[in-house]
């Protein structure tokens, strides 16, 4: 193992880890051994007299929430050299997406479709918040998240299972390096396992109540995934699962993490979880909340002193055993270790931390640009040429805010070192063409029309209005669901009274969920979906805008038309019923005393359509592409063997520009009932304009299995049908059979 800094370096090979574990066991008094699994907020900025007191009694084995390098360095010290064993701190810090360097939501991240700048964003925030003696970020948050009222959904990967672990993968990857000991690795946590993404009515920390089948199928693979693949931490979700808060599930966090997935890392608790248990009706006081959760699998209690408090007399009541105490404290002993803070715990002022500099800004503008979604383009009014306009009029609340632009979870970032669009927009501007700024409305949720009249003039005197609406940072994220999550505030009367002076719209929205556009799409000309971007919006929105850029964001979660369709999700069941296009009935056109079945009875609604606005997968391009000749090497498939499948991408477009190219399965009868649609694998390409290529997948039968009746994981011989193209709702199809 390599040491963590400019310190001795020495290898530290798995045995030697787990001998100098045991040594250190074996010294440690029970109280030491507790101190371990207790994890207590920083006191910000200060070391407090009961902080220091606690971690020199060898109380504490971490501490979360501060930031700051002296102080964070003055708390190892204490730990190391005034403690009695000398153990280091896990210093544990919410670095969601970025630290310094503000990267797009995590959302965003996932409308990339880019494991590769998912991972780099990762790397960049390890780099910068372990220049301030950060070891320990409590991401990816890996919920499966398919109900766009839940504020959360911001800090999800979205909707679909093979998305979010393939990107969930990268993010790991990221942030842990090669090697957890390297100065710049930081330990990755896979939360909130598990379910939570489900919780009812999208209302944060609701209950959640998923069938075992759904669970493994559907929230659990990412989780499985990253344990697979050496996430060093878990964190146990807030939620109630099925009947069992989380924090108390010996079902989800022994028989599955533990003893089916032989997961061995730490598993903490979110904040206060423990003694939530009692608020769930779940424990009758601490001391029992205590007991359960440990029972049941929290290693390590998040922010609340219940285990402190309670653990030694549940080991006298002999409720939790010594036995259990040491295998916990072992896999907390083990990550320090493999952390490298035995070697050095304390970071070096001088590490250079390189906090936004050109390279994070750089990488961090490439996340924007590939994360952007165009969602609407008619008659190609975008890219904007910067010779066709005198006036660029520019209005919202958005255009110039560098801290809502950074979103939810953003705690080390800094408003004035973000860079906004109308920043951005100034320079492109210079020479070629005035910009004229309304704010129209002071924030996105503000009801009355004060600003109105001033944006209407800036509209009418220009070529086009350039509107930047959508949410501030403070409606998504924890605890911050709607329950309808079209425009907030005056904005749809905003748009019509824009729409009204005849300017053509063209729409940026940013927010951190996706927004039901359905009534106001039709005012505008084009929309742009940039959620919440970070530090780098300006110049890399407006480099779309220009078309130095073509977008190639893609969806990673459906939009609805309206609320009342959630959940809708791509990769829905087809049911016994399903809806049929031509049927599709609007409520306008019933006639008085219709017979009960005089439509058809199928699974849809009377009053809205039964498809999403935009499907999962969706985004243009400036360019367009051309989706042709899917083909098969095999059209039948013994089981165990594989399959390749290619179609043909022709950009007919005028601009070179990147896709996602998408590959879709399904499985057409199974022993429990698949999705109509599953994604199965992706590809970003570069395709100059007038150019094609074939691309081909290729698809092993492991990767069509699913949980059946009995639980077991495997794929069944059958007919499948697959297709290949630019988002779910493609048409390009054909079918392979597996046989036993
Ligand atoms: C509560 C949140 O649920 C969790 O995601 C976060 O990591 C912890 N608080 C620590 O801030």
């Amino acid at each position: 193992m390599l040491s963590k800094s400019c310190q001795q370096v020495h290898e530290l090979n798995f045995s030697d880890v787990e001998s100098e574990v045991l040594t250190l066991l074996s010294r440690m008094t029970i109280e030491e051994k507790i101190g371990q699994m207790s994890q207590l907020s920083g006191d910000g900025c200060i070391v407090s007299k009961n902080l220091r007191k606690a971690i020199i009694a060898g109380h504490v084995g971490s501490i979360l929430n501060e930031v700051d390098l002296d102080t964070i360095n003055e708390l190892q010290r204490i730990a190391i050299q005034e403690s009695r064993l000398g153990i280091p701190l896990l210093i544990g810090r919410d670095v969601i997406h970025g630290f310094n360097t503000i990267f797009p939501i995590p959302l965003a991240q996932a409308a990339t479709w880019s494991p590769k700048i998912v991972e780099r964003c990762a790397k960049i925030a390890a780099i910068e918040s372990s220049s301030s003696g950060i070891n320990w970020t409590f991401a990816p948050m890996i919920d499966i998240a398919r109900d766009p009222r839940w504020g959360r959904i911001a800090e999800s990967l979205g909707e679909d299972p093979y998305l979010c672990k393939t990107l969930a993968n990268s993010m790991v990857k990221g942030f842990q390096g090669d090697s957890l000991s390297d100065t710049n690795s930081i330990a990755a946590c896979a939360k909130h396992f598990a379910g939570y993404g489900a919780s009812e009515g999208g209302k944060d920390y609701n209950t959640t109540n998923i069938p075992e089948n759904e669970l493994r199928n559907v929230y659990l693979p990412p989780f499985k995934a990253i344990a697979e693949s050496g996430v060093a931490t878990f964190m146990a979700s807030f939620s109630d699962l099925n009947g069992v808060p989380v924090t108390g599930n010996n079902w989800l966090l022994t028989t599955v993490l533990r003893d089916e997935w032989n997961y061995s890392g730490p598993v903490v608790s979110d904040w206060e979880a423990v003694p939530q248990l009692v608020i769930h009706g779940f424990a009758f006081d601490d001391y029992d909340a205590a007991g359960k959760a440990c029972t049941a699998g929290i290693d390590m209690e998040m922010a609340s002193d219940c285990y402190l408090k309670h653990m030694k007399h549940l080991m006298n009541n002999n409720v939790i055993s010594l036995d259990k105490i040491d295998s916990v404290v072992k896999r907390i002993l083990t990550l320090k270790f493999n952390l490298g803070l035995f070697e050095s715990a304390i970071t070096s002022p001088n590490q250079p931390s390189n906090s936004l500099n050109t390279d994070h800004l750089s990488i961090a503008k490439e996340a924007v640009i590939k994360s952007c979604v165009l969602l609407k383009n008619d008659n190609q009014i975008l890219p904007i040429a910067k010779s066709a306009i005198n006036t660029l009029a520019v209005i919202g609340p958005l255009a110039d805010d560098g801290y809502e632009q950074m979103g939810t979870w953003a705690f080390d970032g800094k408003e004035n070192q973000s860079h906004t669009c109308l920043n951005a927009l100034k320079e492109v501007a210079k020479n070629a063409f005035n910009i004229n700024y309304a704010v129209g409305m002071e924030t996105t949720r503000c009801n009355h029309h004060d600003g109105f009249a001033e944006a209407i003039d800036t509209a009418i005197n220009a070529d086009i209005a350039l509107m930047f609406l959508g949410e501030e940072a403070i409606l998504s994220g924890e605890a911050h669901c709607r329950s309808s999550i079209d425009l907030p505030g005056a904005q749809e009367q905003l748009i019509n009274v824009i729409h009204a002076t005849g300017t053509p719209i063209i729409l940026v929205i940013m927010a951190g969920r996706p927004i039901t556009l359905e009534k106001i799409i039709s005012k505008v000309d084009a929309i742009l979906f940039a959620w919440h971007p970070g530090t780098m919006a300006g110049p890399a929105i407006t480099d779309l805008l220009f078309g130095v850029e073509s977008p190639s964001g893609k969806l990673p979660v459906t939009f609805p038309r309206t609320v009342g369709q959630i959940p809708l999700y791509y990769a829905q069941k087809n049911s016994g019923r399903p809806p049929i296009d031509e049927k599709y009935i609007n409520i306008d056109n019933i006639k008085m005393r219709a017979p009960q079945t005089s439509f058809g009875m199928t699974s849809t609604y009377l009053d809205t359509h039964f498809s999403p606005l935009f499907p999962f997968g969706f985004g243009l391009s400036y360019s367009q592409f051309c989706y042709t000749k899917i083909k098969l090497n095999n059209k039948v498939i013994p089981m165990g063997g594989a399959v390749e499948v290619s179609a043909t991408i022709n950009n007919v477009g005028n601009y070179n520009a990147e896709e996602v190219v998408q590959l879709y399965i399904r499985d057409i009868v199974g022993n429990v009932t698949r999705p109509i649609k599953e994604l199965k694998g992706f590809q970003r390409i570069t395709l100059g304009k007038g150019e094609s290529m074939v691309v081909t997948f290729k698809l092993h039968t492991d990767e069509l299995a699913f949980y059946n009746q009995q639980m077991e994981y495997k794929p069944e011989a059958g007919l499948f049908h697959v297709w290949i193209g630019g988002d779910s709702s493609t048409t390009l199809k054909t079918e392979f059979e597996v046989t036993d």
